[in-house]
């Protein structure tokens, strides 16, 4: 038998014999069965991420809960589950979802400033770990909520400490001037007020900073902070056993380079800051598992060469992966076939095919040069992808893949036209 000739990308990203796979699966196979775009996870990634996190935090008393607004497939939410993970969901969808995949209500946590009424009542009569609250008046309809269930509802303080996560904008949340959380200097009292209520019981302080964190020290400031509050909800005569710390672990974007933070050092000083506290740590992460667990496999429709600028027009587009156009983000291009024309490289802007200026995925990128039909993958887009994708410009929601080993299976399938057209409904007045 001839040797494969294999180049990693990642743990279960490689080039064998040139061609991209996932786990043992060639994308250029899935991708003459498949039409693009199309998502496609990894389970062993997944399942790496997750167990590698939980080893680094062996030591400390932990639990981790997926945050299902990064990746929300049932299939991917079922690796998780049965790896024991818990979620962390901000809607009763979401909710309903972590259920569906068998993980109990007591190991689910709902974060989010705008639950509803009717999000609360489903958690409440189904089972629930915690409430992150915002504000007093959640609080306060938490309350009543679980009077009329003749329940008592467990609930954590969401805490604003004030923190610059030093991440994109828009995705930074623990600054006063964000609508997260309640102000740090007024949680104590929050939490006194809340203790007396009589069906709320108050388990404990959360926070989250923000999402795509690349540096330790925001992390750590922001949990001294927390670490000190704890102290001072304690001298006041209150029992505190859970801090949930939120997701917001960084990844890198590019397939050369390792995760910003170590998740060794993230442990150390967790360790360092609460280790004589007795507090379990709650972590919520999502694109830490998920992002670099997943590609979005395109195909060049045109290469419109101009006089400026060339432009590799693509069949995927923002209503399919929004980030860059959202976040500015870059994500990295690879091609199904590695080493494909090296010689012969130019430099493109990578569009999508959506009527937007801003549907651009990436500038100036140097090439193979590609022509109409070829393939080539989207680098870290199994978080923040498929979940934030949408019809715009009704194009129905792509597909997505699930691979574990040789195996493939379409986890979620592409609508027909017709029926998302269907949806709508012209009222009898105008027929
Ligand atoms: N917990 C809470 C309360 C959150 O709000 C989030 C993310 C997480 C956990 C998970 O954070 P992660 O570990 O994934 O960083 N769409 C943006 C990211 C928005 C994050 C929102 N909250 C993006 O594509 O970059």
């Amino acid at each position: 038998m001839s040797k494969i000739n294999i180049k990693k990308i990642n743990d279960f990203f490689t080039y064998r014999n040139d061609f991209l796979h996932i786990e043992d699966v060639s994308i250029m196979d899935i991708s003459k069965t498949i039409k693009t775009p199309f998502y496609v996870y990894s389970t062993s990634s997944l399942k790496k991420r997750y167990i590698d996190l939980s080893y680094s935090l062996k030591k400390i008393r932990h639990s981790l809960y997926f945050s299902v607004k990064s990746n929300s497939n049932l299939a991917v939410l079922r690796v998780l589950s049965l790896l024991g993970s818990g979620m962390d969901v901000v809607s009763a969808g979401e909710y309903l979802r972590a259920k569906k995949v068998g993980v109990c209500g007591d190991k689910i946590v709902f974060s989010g400033v705008g639950k509803t009424y009717d999000e609360i009542k489903i958690a409440l009569a189904n089972g629930i770990r915690q409430f992150n609250v915002e504000s007093i008046p959640e609080i306060t309809l938490i309350n009543k909520i679980a009077v009329e269930l003749g329940t008592i509802a467990p609930i954590s303080i969401r805490v604003n400490p004030d923190v610059d996560a030093q991440t994109h904008e828009k995705i930074m949340t623990g600054k006063s001037e964000n609508k997260f959380g309640i102000p740090i200097n007024s949680t104590l009292g929050i939490y006194e007020k809340a203790s007396k209520l009589s069906n709320i019981k108050v388990v404990g302080i959360d926070v989250h900073i923000g999402s795509q964190i690349t540096d330790l020290t925001p992390f750590e400031t922001a949990f001294i902070k927390i670490a000190k509050l704890v102290g001072q909800i304690r001298e006041k005569g209150h029992s505190i056993d859970r801090v949930d710390i939120g997701g917001g672990l960084g990844i890198s974007y590019s397939s050369s380079k390792r995760d910003p933070i170590s998740t060794d050092n993230f442990a150390i000083m967790l360790t360092k800051i609460f280790k004589d506290m007795n507090v379990e740590i709650q972590i919520e992460p999502g694109r830490f598992i998920s992002g670099n667990s997943g590609l979005l496999i395109t195909s060049v429709v045109y290469l419109k060469e101009g006089q400026n600028k060339n432009f590799l027009i693509i069949d995927a587009g923002m209503n399919d992966l929004v980030r860059p156009a959202m976040y500015d983000a870059e994500h990295e291009f690879l091609t199904i076939k590695d080493n494909l024309n090296d010689n012969n490289k130019i430099l493109v802007d990578i569009v999508g095919p959506i009527c937007e200026s801003s549907d651009v995925f990436l500038k100036n990128k140097k090439l193979p040069k590609l022509a109409s039909g070829d393939y080539l993958a989207i680098y870290s887009a199994g978080a923040y992808g498929a979940v934030m994708s949408s019809e715009y410009n009704s194009r129905p929601l792509i597909p997505e893949l699930l691979v574990h080993e040789n195996l493939v299976s379409v986890v979620r399938s592409r609508p027909k036209i017709e029926d998302v057209i269907k949806r709508d409904q012209i009222p009898y007045w105008l027929r």
